[in-house]
């Protein structure tokens, strides 16, 4: 891991953002679990996901579909075959590796030693349901959350009376028993993706829409301040793409360990569509009431990784000045919006009004109280998390009803009337 890697690692754990999985057990590799502030970061990063992509645009609905379905969907999709990944083993160290991803295949990277054969191996997790091992069915923890859009098309069509073009989004949990994880969050067994399938007609320009829709990815990559410098586009050549697909672009981002994938895009065609329609025996068609043509629709697929959006947004908001640390996130996906102190803990006329103050932002917005320490301290702590906004109530504010307002970013501090502080951190911060 790079040194600035190890940094974010160690200020999520210390502050609160993401701890080790099962950690008083010594862990489990690869497994992370979102702390207080982890989990306020992830969920404005959904809203805001969900916001831009789903309910600003007239062509577009959500669903939230299951994470067990039934294993047929992963028969017809072609995950339950074709969902694996070559791996090799070290007869040394049984270290396991991916030997399409290693340089030298000849021998461990870690120790020398000699490689097994190269063995095919699923992705797929597996699990039984039903109270009965043996009599029980084998399902499986899904891979994406694609399918289930897929399976779900049919109910969506009837259910809300779309024309076609319109596109179907999802944000949730996908599972891959991958053979090398790593790089913190980057690359791990349990992750969330934000996908959409977009379904267009057979006949269209199926270019210029993933085009537009490449076009209003990066529109998301610059709402959320990830950097525009740091993306590259990788268009994947035809021998390496999923046979179905006839374009794929990785997204790349400048991660603290290097160039790698961020999101994706693919022209799905009517693979999925036609498949289960063949498995299923319901028909998938759609019948155009204007043209009168009946064809299975074709997709076009944005595909987001929630955790590595995360770690894009850290990795780009970490900041070290002379004397701080700071978390520059943009204001709308900070976990808290604004942090309230009194000046002096021992005042109680100050620790009165400052409360009161408190508590009615945090009826409207997610607000810290701190009254630990001196007030570089406090601020010290806010910049670290990426508070956008500190109040110090001081005792001008008894009797002038303002108090001091700092930007996190500029330090610049201001005077403000207190019944003006909710609008304005509302401005600034949604
Ligand atoms: N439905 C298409 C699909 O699943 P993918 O490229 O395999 O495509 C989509 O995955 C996104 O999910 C990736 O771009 C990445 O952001 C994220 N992702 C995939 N595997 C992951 C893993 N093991 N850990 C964390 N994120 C992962």
């Amino acid at each position: 891991m790079t040194d600035s890697l190890d940094k974010i690692v160690s200020l999520c754990k210390r502050r609160g953002f993401i701890f080790p999985g099962s950690e008083i057990y010594g862990g489990l590799a690869n497994t992370y679990d979102y702390g207080p502030l982890g989990v306020e970061l992830k969920n404005n990063l959904k809203q805001a996901w969900w916001k831009y992509f789903i309910q600003s645009r007239e062509d577009m609905t959500g669903i939230d579909g299951g994470i067990i379905l039934n294993p047929k969907i992963w028969e017809a999709s072609g995950h339950v075959k074709n969902f694996t990944d070559p791996l090799v083993e070290c007869k040394k160290c049984h270290h396991r590796f991916r030997p399409d991803k290693l340089k030298d295949t000849s021998k461990c990277p870690d120790c020398g030693g000699e490689f097994t054969d190269v063995k095919m191996f699923s992705g797929l997790f597996k699990t039984i349901i039903g109270p009965v091992e043996e009599d029980g069915l084998i399902a499986y923890l899904r891979p994406e959350t694609a399918q289930a859009i897929f399976a779900d098309y049919k109910n969506i069509l009837s259910s809300t009376n779309r024309k076609i073009p319109f596109g179907i989004g999802q944000i949730g949990k996908a599972f891959r028993n991958e053979v090398t994880t790593g790089n913190f969050i980057f690359r791990t067994y349990e992750f969330e993706q934000m996908e959409i399938e977009y379904f267009i007609p057979a006949d269209a320009d199926w270019n210029k829409i993933f085009e537009d829709w490449l076009d209003y990815m990066y529109g998301f990559a610059e709402l959320i301040g990830l950097d525009k410098k740091s993306f590259r586009n990788e268009e994947i050549e035809e021998k390496d793409r999923a046979f179905y697909s006839k374009r794929t672009i990785d997204i790349y981002y400048e991660f603290p360990f290097g160039h790698d994938e961020l999101w994706a895009i693919a022209y799905r065609t009517n693979y999925d569509l036609s498949k289960h329609q063949e498995h299923s025996g319901e028909s998938m068609e759609y019948a155009d009431d204007e043209t009168g043509k009946k064809y299975i629709p074709h997709v076009i697929e944005p595909t987001f990784g929630l955790d590595r959006t995360i770690l894009a947004l850290l990795g780009t908001a970490y900041t070290e000045e002379k004397d701080r640390i700071v978390l520059k996130l943009p204001a709308k996906l900070a976990p808290y919006k604004a942090a309230v102190f009194p000046l002096l803990r021992n005042k109680p006329e100050l620790v009165e009004l400052a409360q009161k103050i408190y508590k009615d932002l945090k009826k409207k917005m997610n607000v810290a109280w701190d009254d630990r320490g001196n007030i570089g301290k406090r601020y010290y702590s806010q910049d670290e998390i990426g508070t956008p906004y500190c109040i110090t109530i001081d005792f001008d504010s008894l009797t002038n009803n303002d108090v001091t307002i700092r930007d996190r970013d500029t330090m610049k501090q201001e005077r403000m009337k207190i019944d003006k502080l909710g609008e304005f951190l509302r401005e600034k911060t949604s």
